[in-house]
């Protein structure tokens, strides 16, 4: 019998969604090359091509625009729940039980129905930006700032957060990483959704577990660690030392390794640039773009891995002012995307997802006789 721990190189089922080719280190998008979607597309457009598989015309792009505006207000319900959460819990905690709560208030659910699939998918798109944004400021002891209407996913996103209006590079920053984190084939948290709805759970249920499977550091938790990490190390002259200590006590360096791309990850060199770009503009910049170029030169050279797209999305996110707590939180407001086109694929040709482990416990034995009350 053949073990393949952690699934490593095992393929479970087919996909239409993405394709990701480490050997010519591409990834596609329901057959449309990453890069070219980031310079051609909004993330609109491409969470659109998600769902459905084609980009949208126009009239298509605006309805699809007109639903996601018209459902980011969070109802009275989650709002209460949201303000009972503790400020001690993590904000991906918030966003599970936020889902959850968002989940207890929708009255019908139909596992098999794809038209309810995607409506509860647009549903969950249009607010978990709203429930992020509430706990960025919630945190800073800050009142919520309504949705506004005239404003792009991106642009609301970051207003709702910040309190400011955003730049267009800042707003293409920002919507290069959502197109970048949309979709990547069958990841941990992925996979969790297709093995919950495998088993004709709810979508709702099913976006709860991956939460939870993205929360990890070796998966979407890195780009919070990554901002940790960096901070600890201060600055780009303390990376040797930094590294050779945390090396000899074999830390596992935030940002680098994959388990798909061991030549590097084909979503870098784009979330690089953006990085780059907002660096220049500043105070912080030098410092962050010093630490990012030093690391990655020694993780290459004295362990050969490299970046992945945390590294450089980290540092970015906090340079457009986001909270280091809410950056997973951020990749769960893009993957929603990537994880319920995954709900509705397995659906539609659902197999259980029940793969066996190899038995090495105790040989069979024999339960002792009940002692007799003396
Ligand atoms: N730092 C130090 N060593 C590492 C790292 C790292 N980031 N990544 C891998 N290695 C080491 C492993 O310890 C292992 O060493 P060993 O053979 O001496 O035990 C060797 O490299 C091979 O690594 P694997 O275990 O084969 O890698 P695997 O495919 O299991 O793990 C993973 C991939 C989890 C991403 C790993 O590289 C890692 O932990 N990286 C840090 C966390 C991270 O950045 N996660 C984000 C992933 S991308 C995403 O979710 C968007």
């Amino acid at each position: 019998m053949t073990i393949h721990r952690g699934l490593n190189g095992v393929v479970v089922d087919r996909t239409a969604i993405s394709h990701v080719d480490p050997d010519t280190n591409s990834l596609t998008y329901r057959g449309y090359p990453v890069q070219e979607l980031v310079e051609r597309c909004s993330f609109e457009q491409v969470a659109h091509l998600i769902w459905y598989g084609e980009l949208p015309d126009l009239s298509q792009l605006q309805r699809f625009k007109a639903v996601e505006r018209a459902n980011r207000v969070l109802p009275r319900s989650l709002i209460d729940v949201l303000g009972r959460m503790p400020l001690s819990c993590h904000p991906m905690d918030v966003l599970r039980t936020a889902v959850s709560q968002i989940g207890a208030d929708d009255p019908g659910e139909d596992a098999n129905d794809p038209a309810d699939h995607l409506a509860k998918a647009a549903n969950l798109f249009a607010k978990l930006p709203t429930v992020v944004a509430v706990e960025q400021r919630r945190r800073r002891g800050l009142d919520p700032i309504p949705p506004d209407p005239s404003l792009n996913f991106a642009e609301n996103f970051l207003h709702m957060a910040t309190g400011r209006r955003p730049d267009a590079e800042t707003t293409r920053a920002f919507e290069t990483s959502l197109i970048l984190y949309a979709e990547h084939g069958f990841n941990a948290s992925t996979f969790t959704a297709r093995v919950v709805t495998s088993t004709l759970s709810d979508m709702y249920s099913a976006v709860i577990a991956a939460i939870g499977a993205l929360k990890g550091p070796l998966h979407g938790g890195a780009n919070e660690a990554v901002l940790h990490m960096m901070e600890d190390i201060g600055d780009p002259s303390q990376v040797s030392t930094w590294l050779q200590e945390a090396l000899d006590h074999r830390k596992l360096i935030m940002g680098f390794g994959h388990r798909v791309y061991k030549r590097g990850d084909s979503r870098v060199p784009i979330m690089r640039d953006a990085l780059w770009r907002l660096a220049a503009r500043h105070g912080d910049g030098a410092r962050l773009t010093g630490i990012y170029t030093i690391l990655a030169e020694h993780m290459l050279t004295q362990k050969n891995l490299h970046p992945n797209l945390d590294y450089p999305a980290g540092p970015a996110y906090h340079l457009m002012g986001l909270d280091t707590e809410i950056f997973t939180p951020v990749f769960v407001m893009s993957r929603i995307t990537g994880w319920t086109a995954h709900i509705i694929e397995q659906s539609a040709g659902n197999a259980l997802i029940r793969p066996l482990g190899h038995y090495d416990g105790s040989p069979q034995r024999t339960v002792p006789a009940p002692h007799s009350p003396s």
